[in-house]
């Protein structure tokens, strides 16, 4: 038996990269996923090459009335919502003297308040449903510790940990799980950018950052997208009912707590 069987999930930011990873891995198990993404010709482009089982569904998560019409479109499209990956996030880097407020809106715009407000608007419709549901959000090693150039990108992944955490414990009476996957390094377009951000602050050549990070993991590697699927899979799934509040480290053994 598939484990997602004639689920309905909407991962936010899944056009590419862990986000799609997961749609496909979803999929694979049996659920219905909605593509949403703000990028909607590549989540039209992903959600075709994944098959039928997968739509595409336009979402700013920084937006209301964006979060509030993705979640309607996929009560129409699949029959209501039992699963929420809170994935869309963005990277940025500076040291604290050059950190901008028009970096710090942003970051927390769709990293913060984005998951806050998703999670709220899913929440009212798995309420209303009376069947439970899994809200999955992405935080990251950057959310345990700080880091001298990263300070805002940690700032908001501790925030989404802290989030978890309340919500898990607000959520658990009407049977929704909310919990969160910390990843490491994931290797993909997003590293790329990351790299490009490391290479002209820290005066490196192109790559040279991403090599030094994945050598220095326990496991001997960066992770990649797939990595994480198990985990998003059993997060979504009826064997995590008992799981409430978590934030998991799935890193290589990057982080130990
Ligand atoms: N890649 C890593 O090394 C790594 C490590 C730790 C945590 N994470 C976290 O995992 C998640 C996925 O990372 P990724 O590497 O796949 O990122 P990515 O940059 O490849 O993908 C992010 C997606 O979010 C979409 N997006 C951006 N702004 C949006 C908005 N306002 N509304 C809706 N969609 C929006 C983008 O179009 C893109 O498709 C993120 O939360 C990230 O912080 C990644």
């Amino acid at each position: 038996m598939k484990r997602l069987h004639g689920k309905s999930a909407l991962i936010t930011g899944s056009a590419r990269g862990i986000g799609r990873a997961f749609a496909e891995a979803y999929v694979r198990e049996g659920a219905r996923v909605a593509i949403a993404d703000i990028n909607m010709a590549r989540a039209r482009e992903t959600a075709a090459e994944i098959g039928p089982s997968a739509y595409a569904v336009e979402m700013d998560v920084t937006q209301q009335g964006s979060i509030d019409a993705a979640i309607a479109s996929v009560v129409t499209e699949a029959g209501g919502l039992d699963i929420l990956v809170n994935n869309a996030a963005l990277f940025d880097l500076a040291p604290i003297v050059e950190i901008t407020r028009e970096s710090y809106d942003r970051l927390f715009s769709i990293n913060v308040s984005g998951t806050l407000f998703t999670m709220q608007a899913a929440a009212k419709q798995m309420i209303a449903q009376c069947r439970g549901g899994k809200i999955i959000n992405m935080a990251s090693q950057a959310g345990r510790r700080g880091e001298a150039l990263v300070a805002v990108y940690c700032a908001t992944k501790a925030a989404v940990i802290s989030l978890t955490q309340s919500a898990g414990l607000d959520l658990i009476k009407h049977r929704i799980n909310v919990n969160a996957i910390a990843p490491g390094v994931v290797d993909g377009e997003h590293w790329d950018g990351v790299d490009a951000l490391f290479a002209k602050y820290e005066n490196r050549p192109r790559g040279e950052k991403k090599r030094l990070v994945g050598a220095e993991v326990p496991y001997g590697r960066m992770g990649t997208a797939e990595d994480l699927t198990g985990m998003a899979i059993f997060l979504a799934s009826a064997e995590s009912d008992y799981v409430v509040s978590q934030t998991y480290n799935v890193d290589g053994g990057n982080w130990m707590s």
